[in-house]
């Protein structure tokens, strides 16, 4: 029992140490998107699915939860942030190629459509982020789209 309590009382401490270290915040200028949205034009309804379902992972702007100041759950979404954002970045749009472009729509439909994205653990707390059908084929539609105006090299003004 003495060891149970002193395990119990080592852990509590380091979880109070571990509130003093904070991962950088991913937080920048909000006019980022602007390529992005231009260039894909997605319909009203779709940007505010990717607004509620991928951007804090996948942008680089993340609209932190109050839960979010507490280690080690701080850690735990700046890693799938910072993953997130390795693989695809809408604020960094205009630095891919169109080929890159392409990839990356090409991609987003086979994580939607398998039900891969948005991660499960971003929906048990974000309930508004679990897309509906009717959400997902709207996504779906509008990246098909947007990948034949890649292929063919017309970029939309
Ligand atoms: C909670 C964070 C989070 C949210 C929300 C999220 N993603 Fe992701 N996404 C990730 C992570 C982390 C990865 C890296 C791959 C992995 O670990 O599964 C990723 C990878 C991807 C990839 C690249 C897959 C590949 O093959 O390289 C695509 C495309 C993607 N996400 C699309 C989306 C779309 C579209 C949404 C919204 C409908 C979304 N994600 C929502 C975290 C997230």
């Amino acid at each position: 029992m003495k060891i149970v309590k002193k395990i119990l009382i080592v852990l509590l401490l380091a979880l109070v140490v571990i509130q003093f270290f904070r991962p950088e915040k991913n937080v920048s200028d909000p006019n980022d998107l602007e390529a992005f949205i231009t260039q894909t034009r997605p319909p009203k309804d779709v940007q505010i699915i990717l607004k509620t379902a991928c951007y804090d992972c996948h942008t680089n702007n993340t609209e932190y939860p109050w839960y979010a100041e507490v280690a080690p759950i701080s850690f735990w979404l700046d890693d799938h942030i910072k993953h997130g954002k390795g693989h695809l970045n809408f604020s960094e749009w205009d630095t891919y190629s169109n080929k890159k472009k392409d990839h990356k729509l090409e991609e987003l439909i086979e994580e939607v459509k398998s039900g891969a994205m948005p991660l499960d653990s971003y929906t048990w707390v974000h309930g508004d982020a679990k897309l509906t059908k009717e959400q997902t084929i709207q996504l779906l539609e509008w990246a098909e789209t947007v990948r034949f105006i890649y292929q063919l090299g017309v970029r939309p003004q």
